[in-house]
């Protein structure tokens, strides 16, 4: 059985004192850790302050991203080695908005999931298409595609342990979530994917999101589909009371 993983994304939102209330307020709030994976993924300015606040509790921290180098001369960036340092579990990779607006090639993102994996951590890695590939029919080719370019050189151990989350663009922020079927078949692609370039065994275990406008009052549709083992939440993470429903929706 894939344990569920709820993922929260933050972006670029929140101050520090917002960050630290938040942590304070669900920390000791998470519905049993046998059940679910509770995460947030923050900028990395708070990561040091949430991981003193989750420590001890069932609160996991995860980073929005970090380099594939692991020192020197790369101003303004951040090594997998210092996120390890404090104890952060999970780096999210390859989100649409990272690819969008920074630039980042499936190659780049390959190489940090590496780097990720080297230093322990788990990978959250992104893939989805934009609203013209899913009109044109494209998304399992475009998906398939992502997801080959993202675990070349990876072996089926580091596979099996890996979180990858499917985001449709076009459901990102939109309130325009993808229906529950569509998630379910697109996460089956992944999954597909997977047991092509590795085998059924690791397609089994590898955990598999959905993202794009979940909310409390939706989450519950996507868990009930065989291929969605859970979540990866912007909007609706932001806030306490929002997150733990979400968590709370699966009990
Ligand atoms: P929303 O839940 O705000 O649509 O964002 C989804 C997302 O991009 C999470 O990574």
């Amino acid at each position: 059985m894939r344990k569920p993983i709820i993922a929260g994304n933050w972006k670029m939102n929140k101050t520090a004192k917002e960050a630290r209330d938040f942590a304070e307020a669900v920390k000791n709030n998470i519905p049993s850790n046998d059940k679910v994976d509770a995460v947030i993924g923050s900028p990395a300015l708070f990561l040091s302050d949430l991981m003193t606040i989750s420590e001890g509790s069932d609160l996991k921290v995860a980073a929005q991203n970090c380099y594939f180098e692991e020192s020197g001369a790369f101003t303004g960036e951040i090594s997998p080695a210092a996120l390890a340092d404090l104890g952060v579990q999970y780096v999210i990779i390859g989100h649409s908005e990272r690819r969008e607006y920074f630039h980042e090639t499936d190659e780049d993102i390959n190489k940090k999931a590496k780097a990720i994996i080297k230093y322990d951590m788990t990978p959250i890695l992104c893939c989805g298409e934009s609203l013209e590939t899913y009109e044109a029919g494209e998304t399992a080719e475009w998906i398939k595609a992502q997801i080959t370019a993202g675990l070349a050189g990876l072996t089926p151990e580091q596979v099996s342990e890996m979180v990858i989350a499917y985001e449709p663009i076009w459901a990102i922020g939109t309130g325009k979530s993808a229906d529950a079927n569509i998630a379910d078949e697109i996460c089956g692609v992944v999954r597909q994917t997977v047991a092509d370039l590795y085998s059924d065994e690791v397609a089994q275990k590898v955990r598999i999101q959905y993202g794009g406008s979940v909310k409390p009052e939706n989450i519950a549709e996507y868990m009930a589909k065989e291929n969605v083992d859970g979540a990866l939440v912007g909007g609706a993470s932001l806030q306490a009371d929002s997150f733990l429903a979400l968590l709370e929706a699966l009990n």
